[in-house]
C-alpha cells in the first residue's frame, strides 16, 4: 500500500495543525510499512494506541480553536472527527480480537479517511483562519 505523502499543499495554514497531522501520517506510515507484523505485537499494539490518543488530541484543539472563532463549518469538523472516533475503534477491536497482522481494512480506513479529512474537510477552514488572522 501506498504511504501517505504530506508536501506544501498539505498544508492547512495553521502551524500547530500541520504539525499535528505529519505526526498522524508518521505514524500511518509506519503501519502502512508494516503490513505483516501482528496486531498483538508490543510495536504495532502501542503504534495503534498512540495513534488513537493523538488523533484525540489533534481532533479536542481543532474543535477548540474553529469554536472559539465561530467557524461556520464548526458542525461537520465535529460530526467528522466523532464518525472517525466510532470507526476506528470498531476496527481496532475486529484486528485485535480475529487477525493476526494489521488488517487491510483497518490501513485503508487510516490511509483514505486523514488524506481526504486533511486536504477536504479541514483545508476548507484554512482561508478562515488566514482572513480571521488565526494563526
Ligand atoms: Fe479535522
Amino acid at each position: 500500500m501506498e504511504k501517505i505523502d504530506w508536501n506544501s499543499s498539505s498544508s492547512v495554514g495553521a502551524q500547530l495543525f500541520d504539525e499535528q497531522h505529519k505526526q498522524i501520517i508518521d505514524m500511518t506510515n509506519l503501519l502502512i510499512s508494516a503490513p505483516q507484523a501482528t496486531v498483538r505485537s508490543e510495536t504495532i499494539s502501542e503504534l495503534l494506541a498512540k495513534l488513537t490518543k493523538y488523533a484525540s488530541i489533534h481532533f479536542r484543539a481543532e474543535e477548540k480553536l474553529l469554536q472559539e472563532n465561530g467557524y461556520p463549518d464548526y458542525a461537520l469538523q465535529k460530526a467528522e472527527h466523532k464518525a472517525y472516533r466510532i470507526k476506528i475503534v470498531a476496527l481496532c477491536q475486529a484486528a485485535f480480537i480475529h487477525k493476526d497482522s494489521v488488517p487491510t481494512e483497518l490501513l485503508m480506513f487510516l490511509r483514505n479517511w486523514w488524506v481526504n479529512h486533511i486536504l477536504e474537510t479541514d483545508m476548507k477552514y484554512r482561508s478562515f483562519l488566514t482572513e480571521s488572522g488565526v494563526k
